[in-house]
């Protein structure tokens, strides 16, 4: 999982390859390689460790030819090592992959393959593409259709690259989901591919931004796109303004629309490294949580601004349902004046995007003062919060723009899930079993936010419905109050609309004086334990005339029978559902916001980073 970077041309690929990479530094990896068709041969350098060690690596045993395929890797299956690192390599030594994302059905792929006899070199599920590619080859299939056999038997979210030595004039590639994006770099008589537009800009300006089950064929000549079921694509060529800012906008209106399609590829980030598919662990090592730690530990504060709060909020659902450990959320302008209760036993955990925000980092000089155990979920690397911090978890998100949240909201939301499951494993308070089930949930999340993300064109027709309304009631229970919150400060961050958040079970004690045909309701319905609760909070809804919003699991027909509009998710996992359920509330806020015309990144009177109490 990372960067990728792909060239063909009549120069040499290595450098290309290798620039490419470095440009992708920031994305973070562990490990680093590139193979290249050196005459009728594919020859590989790749190593665990920095870019600089597979530098050395070239340098030492230089590769000359094109094409060329190369990648950073963070480790997902197996250990960041030398046969762990991309490119992949097929039995035949012909074929050759690079790849973003998680294979969900890897075990079972695995086992039909080691069952034909296929060898595996690698812990990796990425080894799985290349040898089935290998099987259809065997059939009778080119490159391209064995790819695309490939393509349509994996499942979950993923960006892939193909070369094989004897088929030298192309190479294959597809996008299925949003496990980041794959980019096609448009020369004179040469052609890139890459996972982001930084690594082959100063080549080109003008792209193609695959899109989700679209694969491309690419010669030095010329780019074929078709669909995984063999539609042709005609695709629209972007010329790339040659400021960083737009390159960085890429294919999006804005940052915050951006920002929100980067969830899946920052989610498979946030897992990556962290969770082993193989022995059904969590390794957390920045946390510094020892077993002696985990076992002393008698209450947790999670303290936090905006945003970062109500992460905290659904964090403290899933901390005490997994680990058994009291969960307080005070938010961070409050927490110091709130005489917390604290010892050396006690934990004080900090979220926060930026790591700067001041009222949190009161909140831990505070907690500091008073002898707890420091911990935070950072984004800014290097930023206060997580300098202050006895451990931290460092949010795979990269770089957000937008001032109102989105990625660094879902993130974090993992990342206490993993927190979770870690604390309960150490705490001995897990079964082996409930821990395995647990993170094998895990690798569902990145293809449900993509599935969601897809239902975009609906929600925005929603959105044109609800772009004149002046209020709007969010309701959610259970692990699904906080994303009523969330919910309507997105909307009120960047549509200016009055929105609150309540929890359901309230309603009748107020915000029900309030409901008539000018105040919808939104309600949080996913099939969760509070499922049944909320409908007969819609029904209560509709009963005095409200219009009721409601985000509901796909092939749910009570709630389809009962409400006025209906954006589905996918089914998940209930204490996975969060993640889920916020995605469309984040882009009906964006669509109301944008065909209001308003500056949706920077709105009026918000900071990105609040420095001041
Ligand atoms: C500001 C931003 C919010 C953010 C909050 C906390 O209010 O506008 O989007 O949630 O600060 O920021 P932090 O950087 O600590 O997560």
């Amino acid at each position: 999982m990372c960067g990728i970077v792909g060239y063909i041309g009549p120069q040499d690929a290595t450098p290309i390859i290798l620039n490419g990479l470095k440009r992708l530094e920031y994305r973070g990896y562990d490990s680093a390689g590139l193979a290249v068709l050196n005459g009728d041969r594919i020859e590989i350098r790749r190593d665990a460790g920095k870019l600089s060690r597979l530098a050395e690596l070239v340098n030492g045993s230089p590769i000359s030819g094109s094409p060329g395929i190369g990648h950073t890797r963070w480790a997902t299956h197996g250990a960041p090592s030398a046969r762990n690192a991309h490119p992949h390599l097929g039995a035949s030594g012909r074929v050759v992959v690079v790849h973003n994302g998680i294979v969900e059905n890897f075990l079972e792929l695995k086992d039909e393959l080691t069952a034909e006899g296929t060898q595996f070199n690698s812990d990796t599920d990425t080894e799985t593409i290349v040898h089935l590619v290998e099987h259809h080859q065997a059939a009778g299939l080119d490159l391209t259709e064995a790819a695309r056999r490939t393509f349509n038997q994996i499942l979950g979210a993923h960006g892939i690259v193909l070369l094989s030595a004897d088929e030298p004039d192309k190479i294959v590639c597809a996008r299925i989901g949003n496990a980041g994006g794959v980019v096609i770099g448009l020369g004179e008589n040469e052609n890139f591919i890459a996972s982001d537009i930084p690594a082959i800009l100063e080549h080109t300006r003008k792209v193609i931004f695959l899109e989700s089950r679209q694969m491309a064929v690419i010669t030095k000549e010329a780019v074929r796109i078709e669909t995984l079921e063999g539609l042709p694509v005609q695709p629209e060529v972007h010329t790339i303004a040659w400021d960083a800012v737009s390159a960085e906008k890429g294919e999006y209106r804005h940052f915050m629309q951006k920002e929100i399609h980067e969830q899946v590829r920052a989610l498979t980030d946030t897992l990556a490294g962290r969770v082993d598919f193989n022995d059904g662990r969590i390794r957390l090592p920045e946390l510094n949580l020892t077993p002696e730690l985990a076992k002393r530990i008698r209450r947790i504060y999670i303290t936090a601004c905006g945003t970062a709060a109500y992460a905290g909020m659904v964090g403290k659902t899933l901390i005490e349902k997994i680990a058994r450990v009291p969960v307080e959320v005070v938010i961070g302008s409050e927490f110091r004046y709130s005489d917390p209760i604290i010892d050396e036993d006690t934990v004080v955990l900090a979220i926060s995007q930026s790591g700067e925000t001041a009222d949190t980092l009161a909140a831990m000089e505070e907690g500091r003062k008073k002898g707890a155990v420091l911990w935070s979920i950072v984004n800014a690397i290097g930023s206060q919060a997580m300098r202050m911090a006895d451990g931290y978890i460092s949010m795979q998100t990269g770089p957000e723009i937008g001032v109102a949240s989105t990625k660094a909201f879902t993130a974090p939301l993992v990342d206490q899930y993993m927190l979770a499951i870690l604390l309960a494993d150490l705490r001995g308070t897990i079964d082996d079993a409930t821990r395995r089930a647990l993170v094998a949930d895990l690798r569902l999340v990145p293809d449900l936010v993509s599935r969601t993300l897809n239902s975009e064109p609906e929600i925005e027709r929603v959105a044109l419905k609800l772009k004149d309304i002046h209020s709007c009631l969010y309701l959610g229970r259970g692990i699904n109050m906080p994303i009523a919150y969330e919910g309507a400060l997105k909307l009120k961050e960047i549509s200016y609309i009055h929105a609150e958040g309540y929890p359901a079970g309230e309603m009748k004690h107020g915000p029900i004086a309030l409901i008539d045909e000018d105040m919808p309701v939104l309600c949080l319905t996913p099939k969760d334990p509070w499922h049944e609760k909320m409908i007969s909070q819609i029904q209560q809804a509709k009963a005095r005339g409200g219009v009721v919003i409601a985000v509901a699991t796909e092939g749910d027909e009570l709630v389809e029978g009962l409400a006025d509009h209906i954006l589905w998710v996918p089914e998940t996992p209930w204490m996975l559902s969060p993640v889920v359920t916020v995605i469309p509330l984040q882009i009906l806020a964006y669509h109301i916001a944008a065909i209001r015309g308003l500056d949706v990144d920077q709105p009026r009177n918000l900071a990105k980073s609040v420095t001041v109490e």
